[in-house]
């Protein structure tokens, strides 16, 4: 069971996580704090469940995670501004704390994956789902979805990339409780440069970036695309390389060609 006295003695922000809600079993993190009618519009709120009925992630794949063993969560934003103008940013702001807050934790080598994966070890430790509502054409409420991989050593099913998680590269249960609050510190710290200095938010993101400069195939719907990864612009779109051209992606899965 996450011990919330632990966890709050370690968490260090001013607003992140300051509103937190527990719960045992839930369908969604994300489809919970995006309910309208669940009233809950305190920014910076998280939501933390020990199990999901109806966990979902990129393209509605399933997202299944072991009871009590991982930290699934989401995190509610409702800071217009950034809603409004930061929305790409804010994906890798969630991926990039997560990776830092392993690197620092546990001295584990991540790389991050266009647009939100987490790898170790060429493996997924972590998958991220933004998702909103919307007014008319306005964004009212925005979550981050987060699912890490913490103490979980099986995993059943088809992978697209194959999973792991922190006991499983390290060889030693983790303590959730301070690794929650590790990612939320340096989730609301990466904030300020969402606003400020969103380059070194992208330079840090692209640092970790796996296969740029690779030959990739980026697969769109139904349509898969080829070229080279030529990097990512301000916004965070990938920019394909071909026969000279330069496209802009705006969401897909890539891998290499
Ligand atoms: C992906 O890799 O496709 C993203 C997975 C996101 C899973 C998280 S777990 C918490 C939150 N609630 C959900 O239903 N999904 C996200």
């Amino acid at each position: 069971m996450f011990n919330l006295e632990s966890f709050d003695i370690k968490l260090n922000t001013d607003f992140i996580g300051r509103n937190f809600i527990y719960t045992e079993e839930i369908d969604s993190t994300n489809t919970y704090l995006l309910n309208k009618t669940n009233k809950i519009n305190v920014d910076g709120t998280v939501l933390l469940t020990e199990k999901q009925i109806k966990g979902h992630g990129r393209k509605d794949r399933i997202w299944y995670s072991a009871k009590e063993q991982n930290l699934t969560f989401s995190i509610l934003i409702t800071n217009k501004k950034l809603i409004k103008d930061k929305f790409n940013l804010l994906n890798f702001a969630a991926s990039l704390s997560v990776a830092i807050a392993i690197e620092n934790l546990y001295q584990l080598r991540t790389e991050l994956k266009w647009p939100n994966d987490v790898l170790v070890n060429g493996k997924k430790i972590a998958g991220i789902l933004l998702e909103s509502i919307s007014q008319g054409s306005k964004i009212e409420k925005l979550v981050i979805g987060i699912g890490l991989n913490v103490n979980q050593v099986m995993f059943q099913g088809n992978f697209n990339i194959p999973p792991t998680s922190i006991k499983t590269e390290l060889n030693e249960n983790v303590d959730r409780e301070r690794l929650l609050a590790e990612l939320l510190n340096t989730f609301e710290e990466l904030l300020e440069k969402v606003e400020k200095y969103p380059s070194d938010l992208m330079k840090d993101w692209k640092s970790r970036c796996r296969l740029i400069g690779e030959k990739i195939s980026v697969v769109e719907d139904d349509k898969t695309k080829y070229g080279i990864f030529d990097d990512l612009d301000d916004d965070g779109y990938l920019l394909l390389k071909n026969k000279g051209k330069i496209e802009k992606i705006h969401f897909g899965d890539v891998s290499l060609a």
